[in-house]
């Protein structure tokens, strides 16, 4: 486990389309090189790009929150742990970061996502109606440090 630079960027790219279809909404190359340089944006890969997770730190001036804006497992890697241990270390990653709580968002169809951030201690908190398209709701999830 480790935090991608932007030599990594061809390589996450690539990772993020083996996971993800157009109609979920793939990132734009410049969004991924721009993320890879902020500070307030973390992406750390595991092992060989066998999965990857977006992070990011957000203020509004009063409070201070983590999201986790991506988190894909290579389909040839799934069910071995890997996005387990990819949030574990977000979560450290985030606790460095003097960050309480951490939000993300999950397609309401997406069972598999939603029992792996139950069993890692978030909350499902309000539906999104739209959120991912015309019908197609999401959840916000929220989990303390
Ligand atoms: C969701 C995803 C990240 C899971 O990655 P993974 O590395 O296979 O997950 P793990 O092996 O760490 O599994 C952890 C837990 O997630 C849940 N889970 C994972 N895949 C599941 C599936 N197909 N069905 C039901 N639960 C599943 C289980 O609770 C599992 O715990 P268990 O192994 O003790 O049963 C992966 O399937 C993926 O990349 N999907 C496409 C992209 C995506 O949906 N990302 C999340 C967007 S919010």
């Amino acid at each position: 486990m480790r935090r991608a630079g932007p030599a990594d960027l061809e390589d996450l790219m690539a990772l993020e389309a083996r996971c993800f279809s157009a109609a979920d909404g793939l990132f734009h190359r410049r969004q991924v090189r721009y993320q890879l340089a902020s500070p307030c944006c973390a992406w750390l890969v595991a092992g060989q790009f066998e999965g990857a997770a977006c992070l990011l730190v957000a203020s509004n001036g009063r409070d201070r929150w983590g999201r986790l804006y991506s988190l894909a497992v290579d389909p040839a890697h799934r069910h071995k742990g890997v996005a387990k241990r990819l949030l574990a270390a977000a979560f450290v990653w985030f606790r460095e970061q003097g960050v309480q709580v951490m939000r993300a968002e999950v397609k309401n169809t997406n069972l598999a996502a939603r029992r792996l951030y139950a069993d890692l201690g978030f909350e499902e908190h309000e539906e999104l109606p739209d959120y991912y398209g015309p019908g197609t709701s999401g959840i916000k999830l929220y989990r303390r440090m």
